[in-house]
């Protein structure tokens, strides 16, 4: 998996740097061709003759070092890329990365390069734990980039814990199982909704519902991590979405969703409608704002269509996934959604558990096939949740009849 690829190796400024020349001597040994960037700190630790020599290809630190007037350096460094492999990942680099910051070669060439990011940090186990060094890795993670943890042992800091580079031959096992294991959903179309619908009574007023959305965009981001072509449909909130791969319609109204849902549904491998629909609308939308009476004022609401069910009506080759938010009997109802929707598969929120539902970072489901085959998925964040998710629906594509 790694003969005759192109890997740029990003050396950042740690002890761990170090590491990295073994790295490079063992990719080299592998087949595959390297190029070194380093940052100007990590050039303090080990000198970039010894990464020119184990490479036996220029070292490059300067982003205004050009050497070919033909060629814009950090853009054919970044294009010529097949796989990016940052070892060792400081808390620095991992930072300017998660916030776009170009200010040196190797913060540029990570911005510019299209090819596939595994990112191994090493750090004292105190900033590893830092919040702000958490945040950028969940960011970076949710745009695609590929971790390898560090592990566990005594620092050069003198601290014993998290934070180590893995070791070199661990870093190129973790970076060719992942290549050869191809990405869960390439060439897939994955459509999925998100968020809550607003149902208008008057220009200033609507009903609504308290979801977030956050679900529905962990399940965007993960799937478009995988591989996939991810259209999300996403009611009114407040989220960005990172990645290339997602392509986002913004609706407000159920009969919005429904439309657009449809719209997408036919060239659609896998669908997840992870939206919380509202079941009513107000059936008068008054065109003024409704001044106040003396009296009650009483709103008829009518139905709006249950979008999931006429999916689940028009089905062909689709995996169609719904959710199921419950405060009771949560799998029990859940069952009868999946059957009564035509679904292949229902995740079972139960939001009135610890840790789970609307708004919140964090989520615990029961993911049910159609055979009912059961899988728990305990509390974690939404991210962590989305990939299990994924990989449940991957299984049980895979054992579909085609
Ligand atoms: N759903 C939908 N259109 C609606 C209502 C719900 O597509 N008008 C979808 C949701 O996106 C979710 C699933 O149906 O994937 C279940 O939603 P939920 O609100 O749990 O259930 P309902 O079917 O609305 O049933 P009830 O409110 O009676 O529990």
């Amino acid at each position: 998996m790694i003969q005759n690829k192109n890997i740029l190796l990003g050396v950042s400024g740690g002890i761990a740097a170090y590491k990295a020349c073994a790295l490079t001597s063992k990719l080299t040994q592998q087949g595959a061709a390297v190029k070194v960037i380093m940052t100007d700190n990590a050039a303090k630790f080990v000198s970039p003759l010894t990464f020119q020599a184990l490479s036996r290809n220029p070292v490059h630190i300067d982003t205004f070092d050009e050497k070919d007037p033909a060629k814009i350096a950090h853009i054919d460094l970044a294009d010529w890329a097949d796989i990016t492999l940052l070892a060792p990942a400081t808390a620095n680099i991992i930072g300017k990365l998660a916030n776009g910051i170009a200010d040196d070669m190797l913060s540029t060439v990570l911005l510019a390069t299209q090819s596939s990011v595994y990112v191994a940090p090493a750090m004292n186990v105190h900033m590893y734990a830092h919040p702000a060094v958490i945040a950028n890795m969940k960011q970076l993670d949710s745009w695609g980039y590929h971790f390898i943890e560090p592990g566990a042992g005594y620092l050069a800091c003198g601290y014993v814990g998290k934070g180590r580079l893995e070791e070199p031959e661990s870093i190129i096992a973790a970076v060719a199982e992942h290549q050869g294991r191809g990405d869960l959903f390439s060439g897939k179309k994955v459509l999925i909704s998100a968020g809550p619908t607003q149902e208008k009574v008057d220009p200033v007023r609507f009903f609504t519902n308290r979801s977030s959305g956050k679900m529905g965009f962990a399940l965007a981001e993960a799937a478009a991590s995988a591989g996939a072509d991810v259209t999300l449909v996403a009611g009114p909130v407040s989220l960005e979405t990172g990645n290339k791969r997602i392509n986002r319609i913004d609706v407000v109204t159920a009969e919005e969703m429904y439309q657009a849902m449809h719209d997408h549904f036919h060239t659609s491998d896998i669908v997840i409608k992870a939206a919380a629909v509202a079941d009513y609308r107000p059936k008068q939308i008054y065109g003024e704002k409704m001044k106040k009476q003396p009296d009650d004022w009483r709103v008829e609401m009518e139905r709006t269509q249950d979008i999931l069910q006429s999916l689940g009506e028009a089905k062909k080759h689709q995996f169609l996934a719904g959710f199921a938010a419950e405060t009771t009997n949560p799998v029990e109802y859940g069952i009868t959604k999946l059957q009564k929707k035509n679904l292949d598969a229902i995740i079972v929120n139960n939001v009135a558990a610890e840790g789970a539902g609307f708004g919140g970072d964090t989520n615990v489901v029961t993911y049910v096939n159609k055979t009912e085959e059961k899988e728990d998925i305990a509390l974690r964040s939404k991210q962590e949740i989305a990939k299990e998710i994924l990989k449940l629906i991957a299984r049980d594509m895979k054992d579909e009849p085609k």
